[in-house]
């Protein structure tokens, strides 16, 4: 491939590692193409060091040490992104480890802040508690002062939950699951950070409190769903439905920069802390695809890059 042209508003990254996403298998096989402008190189996030910034740019260096939410192209030496979807990456972390943050956090972030307005005391179910999100946002509603119950189809994969903050913990393959969710918290939850897709939509409107928030950003168990308008209306629910690599660019970038508000300090000390459970070689990307479709995976899969 050429090398990246960096426009007006971006610098041109080396990139020292990126991050396996969800979204990067479906896009792999044709399902979700990248969105007008980005590049059609798989790669949601990257971290490593500036080495050119177009006209524009202001209050970074060349040789800074950042971390990057993209909207393609992190499987590679190189990428060009704007500026606005920069962070530095905090002292003493590696760039290893600062790949794994960019895309996770931030969904997040825009899930529990900006969209549900999540607030301290408040109860958050997150399910798929041990995938890359889920491990980003157990510790963040932790963070944000919210009861955390998590969830997964194993109950194995609970612990790393429980060791981020959960208070609570629920498997997903024992049938009932809003009924047990009602057994440890009678008056339900306030948000229901929703990756397994529509097909939880009653169960998750059965655990709902009343004000409560559904934000549902995956579609890994479909597509559709009957929604029962009755069922929601005395529980006057709100449905967020977000997808973070088709936002606007100018929401994008607010989105990185309020979380890196939030975040950096916390990264730094580490309260937040990525969960890394593999670091391959960017030519073995194949095999990190592999790795997350056929087996759990907690946390992230980083790819590094040679030169
Ligand atoms: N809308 C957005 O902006 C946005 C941004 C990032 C990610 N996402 C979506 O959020 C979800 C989580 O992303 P991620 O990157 O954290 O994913 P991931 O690490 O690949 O984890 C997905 C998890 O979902 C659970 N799961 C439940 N039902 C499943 C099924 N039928 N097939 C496979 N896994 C299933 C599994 O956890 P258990 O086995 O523990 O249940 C699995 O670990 C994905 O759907 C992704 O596409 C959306």
């Amino acid at each position: 491939m050429p090398d990246p042209v960096v426009g007006a508003g971006e610098v041109l990254l080396d990139i020292a590692a990126t991050a396996v996403n969800r979204a990067d298998l479906a896009q792999r096989v044709g399902n979700y193409p990248p969105p007008p402008g980005a590049s059609d190189i798989l790669g949601l996030e990257a971290a490593g060091t500036i080495r050119a910034m177009g006209p524009g740019v202001t209050g970074w260096s060349t040789g800074d040490r950042v971390m990057a939410l993209l909207g393609g192209g992190g499987y590679a030496e190189q990428v060009a992104v704007p500026a606005g979807q920069l962070l530095p990456v905090p002292a003493g972390m590696d760039l290893v480890t600062a790949a794994a943050i960019p895309e996770v956090f931030t969904t997040a972030w825009m899930a529990l802040s900006h969209r549900a307005c999540l607030r301290a005391g408040e109860h958050l179910l997150v399910h798929a508690a041990a995938s890359g999100v889920g491990t980003a946002a157990v510790q963040m509603g932790r963070e944000m002062g919210a009861a955390v119950v998590a969830a997964s189809r194993d109950p194995g994969r609970l612990d790393v939950a429980r060791a981020m903050g959960a208070e609570h913990e629920l498997t997903t393959t024992d049938g009932a699951f809003a009924e047990a969710l009602r057994g440890l918290l009678p008056g339900g939850v306030d948000v229901v950070l929703d990756l397994v897709g529509p097909g939880w939509w009653d169960e998750n409107v059965s655990c709902l409190a009343p004000g409560g928030h559904i934000v549902m950003l995956s579609l890994m168990t479909g597509r559709t769903v009957p929604v029962d308008f009755a069922r929601l209306m005395p529980c006057q629910a709100t449905l967020h439905v977000a997808g973070l690599r088709l936002t606007d660019p100018v929401l994008k970038a607010e989105l990185v920069q309020g979380f890196g508000q939030w975040g950096l300090g916390r990264l730094a000390d580490k309260r937040l802390r990525p969960v890394i459970a593999r670091v391959l070689p960017l030519a073995d990307a194949g095999t990190a695809h592999a790795l997350l479709e056929d087996t759990p995976v907690t946390g992230k899969i980083v790819l590094e890059v040679t030169r």
